[in-house]
């Protein structure tokens, strides 16, 4: 018989070859009749199957609040540098999506990890906090340089809000939440943010909504899917400040002299 040479590639989630393509499976011209939406077709290509609207709402809606956080952040701030710098939209972008990291718009997989542990282990939320501390560990997902209890973050708010009242389920959601109110007795600006928001929500929605099996769940919550959602947000925002400066024509930056302390080691 005819020996096939195994592929050097195996992909599962999108197919070209037909007169039509399809998204896991689903014709595009089915993904727009039934306005599947873009949450749809994270839905599809992230995690190969239809979930429920609630749940690509809810990816449409992050998309929306992460989309951009002004022109200070890092990730802004160095698409326009680049950008100034008579850079191209691919570099000035990439430049600005490098930023993001644990710090920065990156603490979701982490802050998904290590809340869902706690959870798990039955840990309650104070000595989830205690133990962070004794390990001289900051808590992913906690935190913010701006935004506090007394200034609160209009984006968490709506997130928390969409969440609670369309999840069938949300423990570590709650759990996340328990974790804020004791970091926030300690300081005001150790709040749940985005990222952390995000996290908890995502947890709940791999593991206990009934829509991924528990290896399954456990498997996105280890391989840097949670992040995605902020990547694929912010760089709708990184975009626009590169389209900004060029618009703008604005000249090649030089960080100025009087706002940078030169300390040489020999005198
Ligand atoms: N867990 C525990 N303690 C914390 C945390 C945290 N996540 N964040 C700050 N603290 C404590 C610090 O230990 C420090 O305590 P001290 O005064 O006793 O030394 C104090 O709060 C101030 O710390 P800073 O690092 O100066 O806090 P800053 O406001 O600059 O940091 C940041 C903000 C970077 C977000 C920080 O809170 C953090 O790293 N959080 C965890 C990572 C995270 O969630 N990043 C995503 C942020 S949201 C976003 O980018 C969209
Ligand atoms: C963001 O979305 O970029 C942030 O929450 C970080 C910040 O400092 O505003």
């Amino acid at each position: 018989g005819i020996i096939r040479k195994p592929a050097a590639f195996i992909s599962t989630i999108c197919d070209e070859r037909g007169q039509e393509l399809s998204y896991c499976g689903v014709p595009i011209s089915q993904v727009l009749e039934r306005q599947l939406g873009v949450g749809g077709v994270i839905s599809l290509l992230w995690f190969q199957r239809e979930l429920p609207e609630w749940a690509c709402k809810f990816f449409e809606l992050v998309l929306i609040v992460t989309a951009d956080h002004g022109p200070a952040v890092s990730g802004a701030h160095n698409t326009m540098v680049t950008a100034r710098a008579g850079k191209d939209l691919i570099s000035s972008v990439v430049s600005g999506l490098l930023t993001i990291g644990d710090r920065f718009g990156g603490a979701l997989d982490r802050a998904a990890a290590d809340f869902c542990a706690a959870y798990d282990r039955g840990l309650h939320p104070q000595e989830f906090v205690n133990d962070k501390r004794a390990r001289g560990e900051l808590i992913m997902g906690i935190g913010h340089r701006v935004k506090s209890i007394n200034n609160p973050d209009s984006r968490v708010r709506e997130l928390k809000a969409y969440v609670t009242s369309r999840w069938p389920a949300w423990p570590v959601t709650r759990y996340a939440l328990d974790v804020e109110a004791i970091t926030t007795r300690k300081k005001p600006n150790l709040i749940l943010n985005v990222d952390g928001i995000v996290a908890a929500a995502m947890v709940d929605l791999f593991r206990h909504c009934q829509l991924f099996t528990a290896e399954e769940g456990n498997n996105y919550i280890n391989m840097g899917s949670i992040n995605a959602l902020f990547v694929l947000g912010r760089t709708i925002g990184l975009v626009g400040h590169y389209l900004d400066q060029k618009r703008m024509k604005q000249p090649l930056y030089r960080h100025p002299w009087d706002d940078i302390t030169y300390m040489s080691p020999l005198n």
